[in-house]
């Protein structure tokens, strides 16, 4: 990621993005008049995220960005923050000049809208940003904490970002269970610990899912305990690592984005790994069920049952549903062995889910009303959208197998059928299922998310885990 700085030092060599917002303009020295005069004559230039370049009377700086921080929430601060970060080369030094007594919110969501409209993905054969970005205040030193938890919720979200654009030739199970190990280590009181093989004997629907892959499947749970933590969360996140459909194939067009269906997995590490950069003094545990969903002679069938970590059973309708089936065996483990107080579970688990709610919102099931307000707030002010829909008991019959304890694929709604079948695994715990397949991925650059995986989640989850006592 690359770096920004807070200091009191301009400099009219570089490039000067100017908010517009409710603070007023801020102070441009020499230029204040000339600036203050050109942003009057200027209509739109405060909608939230809106791109002014001003003509150049000014001679210097090299050139003038208006940006608009709109109303001055923390979101118009944040799309203010992606549209100068877009306009500006990457060889180019930007400043963003702060209003006077802009508050921390307004500087947090402003730096997120920084680097996440400047995500660039690390493997990608473009040069990284070599241009300074500098944010330019008259007393740096009351914005230092609120970069700092910018910078903390950026890295969790480019790091989700990254996983999510690797190809799936790369991003085996091996391969993300690696990749989660190497970011744990060193790090006093974070651990990860790896099941493969023999030790996933109870994970039914882990190998079941993974069984027609030359990859095998890959159990990973990261914890963070610091001393004196007594609060627990599990969360747990979906990791196939490509979805074929298995079987029960996929079109052609349904699996060309397959890669990301691993997009769960890496908000739930990438939070936790921020959580535990933070310092947050409660318990924070990811699990991640790891499995290619493969065609081959060793496949799991439509028709085969298979037996979950809690010795429940699933009738396996069709295939192509199966991050369910890993989730459980996640879920039940979660359950019998960590006695949490609280899971959220983050999958990209339906296509039903953008049917319903568009691209850009989650689906969000929680019997708990306080649980459900708490994460939708969270989103909220992250800047990740979710929308509650009901647990509807009218569906639940549809689970009735004759020959299992429930099938994988019950008619129905899909989102809602889909955490039906999940909820039975939760057990006594609170808890929150979160399908984010929709917002898992932008067709295009659009404010603070760019083109391909979004992180969806990391931001939301790290403001949620924040706010525990
Ligand atoms: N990974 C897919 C869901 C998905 C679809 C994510 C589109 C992102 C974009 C999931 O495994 C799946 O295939 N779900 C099926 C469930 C059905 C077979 C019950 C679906 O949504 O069609
Ligand atoms: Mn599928
Ligand atoms: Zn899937």
């Amino acid at each position: 990621m690359f770096a920004i700085r807070l200091t009191e030092l301009s400099d009219k060599s570089a490039t000067w993005a100017v908010p517009v917002g409710p603070d007023g303009p801020p102070r441009l020295g020499e230029l204040d008049a000339e600036v203050r005069a050109l942003i009057e004559q200027t209509s739109d230039a405060g909608k939230a995220g809106a791109l002014t370049v001003l003509p150049r009377p000014v001679n210097r700086p090299s050139r003038v960005l208006l940006v608009g921080a709109s109303t001055g929430s923390e979101s118009d601060w944040r799309a203010a923050g992606a549209a100068a970060i877009r306009a500006a080369s990457g060889d180019e030094i930007l400043e963003v000049h702060l209003p006077e007594g802009v508050s921390g919110a307004a500087v947090r969501g402003l730096a997120e809208g920084l680097w996440l409209g400047g995500y660039r993905y690390r493997d990608a054969p473009r040069a990284a940003r070599s241009g300074e970005v500098r944010l330019i205040a008259a007393n740096p030193s009351a914005y230092e904490e609120s970069l700092a938890l910018a910078r903390v919720t950026a890295a969790a979200t480019w790091l989700a970002r990254d996983l999510t654009n690797t190809p799936s030739s790369v991003k085996n199970p091996e391969w993300f269970a690696g990749q989660i190990v190497a970011a744990a280590a060193d790090k006093p009181g974070l651990t990860a610990k790896v099941r493969s093989g023999d030790e996933l004997t109870r994970f039914g629907g882990l190998l079941a899912v993974g069984g027609g892959s030359v990859s095998p499947p890959r159990f990973v749970e990261l914890s963070w305990q610091p001393a004196g933590a007594t609060t627990h969360v599990v969360l747990v996140g979906k990791g196939i690592t490509f979805d074929t459909g298995g079987i029960s194939i996929k079109p052609r067009d349904g699996m060309k984005l397959m890669k990301k269906d691993m997009g769960g997995a890496a908000a739930v590490v990438a939070a936790t790994l921020g959580a535990a950069e933070l310092g947050l003094p409660i318990r924070v545990t990811a699990l991640t069920p790891l499995a290619e969903n493969a065609v081959s002679g060793s496949a799991f069938r439509p028709g085969d049952v298979i037996t979950h970590y809690d010795g429940t059973t699933s009738e396996n309708l069709n295939s192509d549903a199966e991050g369910r089936l890993v989730l459980a065996d996640a879920l039940a483990y979660a359950s019998e062995q960590l006695a949490p107080d609280l899971v959220v579970n983050l999958a990209t688990l339906t296509g039903a889910n953008a049917v319903a709610l568009g691209k850009r919102t989650a689906a969000l099931y929680s019997p708990d009303d306080d649980l459900a307000a708490a994460l939708t707030a969270a989103g909220e002010e992250a800047g990740e959208r979710m929308w509650r829909l009901p647990l509807a008991d009218d569906y639940a019959d549809n689970l009735a197998s004759d020959i299992a304890d429930r099938v994988s694929a019950p008619a129905g709604p899909g989102s809602v059928m889909a955490a039906l079948f999940l909820r039975d695994f939760f057990g006594d715990t609170r808890w929150a299922h979160l399908d984010m397949s929709a917002p898992s991925w932008a067709e295009a650059d659009d404010q603070d998310l760019t083109k391909g995986a979004t992180g969806w989640g990391a931001r939301t989850l790290i403001r949620y885990l924040s706010q525990l006592p």
